[in-house]
């Protein structure tokens, strides 16, 4: 059998997109699959890790291995991950909805002849992220991601800091990549030490060499 070198460790994760109700019957959401934070937390489990998988709605199967929570909104997430804590490393992947909707109707909005169209007020969402970085019981390990369509490495690595991430792995999501949904992936990891370019490959082999390298980032005594 495989070496476990991230055996008794405790990973928390988040997965997927965030659903944001407006009314019982619609939300907002994103095209965040899941794909790439599913791989990971399966990938760390393979390792041996204790892996407490938070994932928003998503239509792929539940990762091999991994304990977990399913929630819908933003808010959800974060008090299902605060529970989670305390862990040696945390993993934020969920394409968190940045705002919800400030309220939500009770019952469904209906069309009145002549009226005219609602106006969607919103709201910022905690970002849970930041949450854990700047947590009492922060992991030692934070690994957060950027997904950006523009202004990449210097947007990933003003994160590093607001966030209180340790790395942040950053990926371009324009339209033309096909990284959003896709199964492919090109990736930076920008720690405070520098930037580590991945060529392009499968997110499955993005997840692989992101658990190894979380495996040899809790081996050390210091990250
Ligand atoms: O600020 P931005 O959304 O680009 O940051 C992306 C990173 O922050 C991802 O790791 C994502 O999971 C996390 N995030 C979060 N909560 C939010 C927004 C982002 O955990 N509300």
């Amino acid at each position: 059998s495989r070496p476990k070198p991230l055996a008794g460790k405790t990973i928390v994760m988040t997965s997927g997109p965030t659903h944001e109700p407006i009314d019982p019957v619609r939300y907002i959401a994103n095209r965040s699959s899941g794909k790439q934070g599913h791989a990971i937390a399966a990938a760390l489990a393979r390792l041996g890790a204790t892996v407490h998988l938070v994932s928003g709605p998503v239509t792929i199967a539940d990762p091999e291995g991994v304990s977990v929570t399913h929630v819908e909104s933003a808010r959800d997430m974060r008090d299902a991950v605060e529970r989670l804590l305390p862990a040696d490393a945390a993993v934020m992947v969920a394409a968190v909805a940045d705002w919800r909707t400030a309220n939500e109707a009770g019952e469904k909005i209906k069309k009145q002849p002549g009226a005219a169209a609602p106006a969607l007020q919103m709201v910022e969402n905690p970002d849970i992220l930041a949450g854990v970085g700047h947590s009492k019981q922060r992991p030692r390990l934070v690994v957060g991601f950027a997904a950006e369509t523009q202004d990449l490495l210097a947007n990933a690595r003003k994160k590093l800091d607001k966030k209180g991430a340790d790395w942040i792995v950053a990926n371009d999501v324009s339209h033309t990549t096909g990284v959003m949904g896709g199964d492919r992936n090109a990736v930076r990891i920008v720690t405070r030490s520098g930037v580590e370019e991945w060529p392009d490959m499968s997110k499955e082999e993005v997840a692989e060499r992101l658990a190894a390298r979380i495996a040899a980032a809790l081996q050390t005594i210091e990250v």
